[in-house]
């Protein structure tokens, strides 16, 4: 089993995603810890710990970070996930209380286990640059960073160039990814291969009258609303179930290694990624730091593991 760290902002996709890893026997879930992002800090926070009770895995601690970004205001995706960040599924508010910090949780953690945890990032990068800040070198001494985040060069998400998370945060993802890390990148080109199409969906959930099922159901109902309205197709993507996906199965993209930065500033492209790909330099260095970005994504296999897992 591999030990991983969630970092996360639930979020309907972080949900999705935390329901593949809690039902995947490779992963030890040694915990989670949250961020702002998608929802408020308490919010996410909330709907980890109401996730965690739905599947009976209270057993997994729950640590709380980050409530704004390193530099100005939290900004939130209400539109896309809901007034309280689950969709229309309504959970009993959790019995179980935060653990602690999540910076020291991280920091802890990953220094009991040198080399051997994967932290999977699903939301803004605060908490992980944090724990950099804190402890100098500690990203490195995980395994991997799986990161969900960035736009090479298809239209961002939240802005013309910049995918959410990477906006919400901008310096703490270039801290992140200039922090030597071995890091593995999910950016929107790849997220966007995963489709999730509703009809699959209902024919999965077909018959399931299980809390599980009709949490997907719906958890779902908003972000599939809001897709298919901006896609004109029935269904959604699965941007943060991907990363998880690709802990357990390194296998299921295709990676290429690149040289990439962030942009922490710009009026305009703050957040952007900025993509080093010159085949030669004169008089300086490729700018930013290798990672290996997921490019291709087996999609069958995937879409098979994920349902698999997440409605075991
Ligand atoms: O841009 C998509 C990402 O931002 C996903 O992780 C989603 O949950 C939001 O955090
Ligand atoms: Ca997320």
């Amino acid at each position: 089993m591999r030990p991983v760290i969630l970092d996360i902002d639930p979020g309907v996709d972080d949900a999705l995603a935390l329901l593949m890893a809690v039902h995947s026997p490779e992963l030890e879930i040694i915990g989670l810890t949250t961020t702002s992002g998608n929802m408020p800090l308490d919010q996410t926070t909330e709907n980890a710990l109401k996730v965690l009770e739905l599947v009976g895995r209270t057993d997994i601690p729950v640590c709380m970070g980050a409530a704004r970004p390193l530099v100005g205001e939290a900004r939130h995706a209400y539109e896309v996930h809901g007034a309280e960040g689950l969709g229309a599924a309504e959970l009993p508010d959790p019995e179980a209380m935060p653990a602690g910090d999540a910076i020291d949780f991280l920091i802890e953690g990953i220094e009991a286990r040198l080399g051997e945890v994967i932290v999977v990032a699903t939301g803004p990068l605060t908490n992980l640059a944090m724990a950099e800040a804190k402890r100098p070198g500690i990203l490195s001494q995980c395994r991997r960073l799986v990161i969900m985040g960035g736009v090479l060069h298809e239209p961002g998400n939240i802005s013309p160039h910049t995918e959410f998370n990477f906006h919400a945060d901008p310096h703490a993802a270039r801290q992140v990814i200039n922090s030597g890390a071995n890091i593995a990148l999910i950016p929107l080109e790849a997220a966007r291969q995963l489709w999730l199409d509703q009809d699959l969906l209902e024919a999965r959930l077909a018959g399931r009258t299980d809390a599980l099922a009709r949490f997907c159901a719906a958890a779902t109902q908003t972000v599939m609303a809001f897709e298919t309205q901006l896609y004109g197709r029935r269904g959604m993507h699965l941007h943060d179930p991907l990363a998880v996906g690709l802990s357990i199965f390194p296998a299921l993209c295709e990676v290429k290694p690149m040289f990439i930065d962030v942009e922490p500033e710009g009026q305009l492209t703050s957040g952007q990624l900025v993509v080093d790909r010159r085949p030669f330099v004169i008089d300086d260095h490729l700018v930013g730091r290798q990672v290996e970005c997921a490019v291709k994504v087996n999609v069958p296999g995937f879409l098979e593991l994920f349902l698999d897992r997440l409605l075991q």
